[in-house]
């Protein structure tokens, strides 16, 4: 695996995030994007139920049920996913993403057991003190999907979660997961296809244009669902966003 360049906060860094890229980056604003976050994935009781339940269910449903395989999910934000499939199928884990901000929630929280301060304030609900038991087993660093920081052929499993569509670099990023993958491995991802430009769109939109470039890459699809439902909650009240997702498994094959 990369040496990191520098860790701040024990969270390795295997990206050189310059303080410009930290300001253009909106995944590094906590107040909108770190604390929503949180909320979603770690404050089930604001929602009585785990609002991305049927995202985490898919993906490991498809894992093999091996024990100490390597998983990494690519943009883990706060890192309910990897913390989940890292608990349950006892693997060795890394959740990497390329936003300082989710990284340190993620391993205060799932690796230092520490206590996370949720304010309620404008958003209606009521401050919240959250926290779990650790799992020092589990690994997090800031890297880009498009250079990761494994050694060729050494993953078992890479998996995503509304990352696809956010990502500036897809073909690279999609290469990369080809590179580290060990033949057979399997590629995980579910996303909404929310697509932010133009470009994207005519790139990977419908999915049959991803699946065509990845059998390219040499890889084959084993599972396509589009009927994997998220309600994203947004107050207390119940006003909730509706994501239609897509579940996309592929192995690796040459
Ligand atoms: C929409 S959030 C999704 C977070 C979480 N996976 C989920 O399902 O809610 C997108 C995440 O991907 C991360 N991200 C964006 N671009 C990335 C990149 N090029 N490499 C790694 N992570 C990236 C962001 O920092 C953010 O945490």
């Amino acid at each position: 695996m990369k040496k990191p360049i520098r860790s701040r906060h024990q969270i390795p860094f295997f990206y050189d995030k310059s303080e410009a890229d930290f300001r253009q980056d909106p995944y590094e604003r906590f107040d909108s994007m770190v604390l929503r976050q949180t909320a979603l994935h770690l404050a089930d009781e604001l929602w009585e139920t785990y609002p991305f339940q049927s995202v985490n269910d898919w993906i490991l449903e498809q894992c093999p049920r091996t024990k100490g395989l390597h998983i990494a999910e690519i943009g883990c934000g706060v890192g309910r996913l990897i913390a989940t499939i890292a608990e349950r199928l006892e693997a060795q884990c890394w959740g990497l993403d390329y936003s300082y901000q989710m990284l340190r929630q993620a391993q205060a929280y799932w690796v230092e057991g520490k206590k996370i301060h949720l304010p309620g304030g404008d958003r209606g609900w009521m401050d919240m003190e959250l926290s779990t038991s650790r799992l020092p087993q589990l690994n997090f660093g800031l890297a880009k999907a498009s250079e990761l920081p494994f050694d060729e052929e050494t993953q078992d499993i890479l998996c995503s979660s509304f990352l696809l569509d956010r990502l500036e670099q897809g073909a690279l990023a999609l290469a990369e997961m080809h590179r580290v993958l060990r033949p057979a491995g399997l590629l995980l991802f579910v996303s909404p296809f929310n697509f932010q430009k133009k470009a994207h769109w005519d790139q990977w939109y419908p999915a049959e244009k991803l699946i065509a470039h990845l059998v390219q890459l040499g890889f084959e699809l084993l599972e396509h669902r589009e009927d994997l439902e998220v309600f994203e909650p947004l107050d207390r009240h119940g006003n909730k966003i509706y994501w239609k997702c897509s579940g996309l498994a592929f192995r690796k094959t040459s």
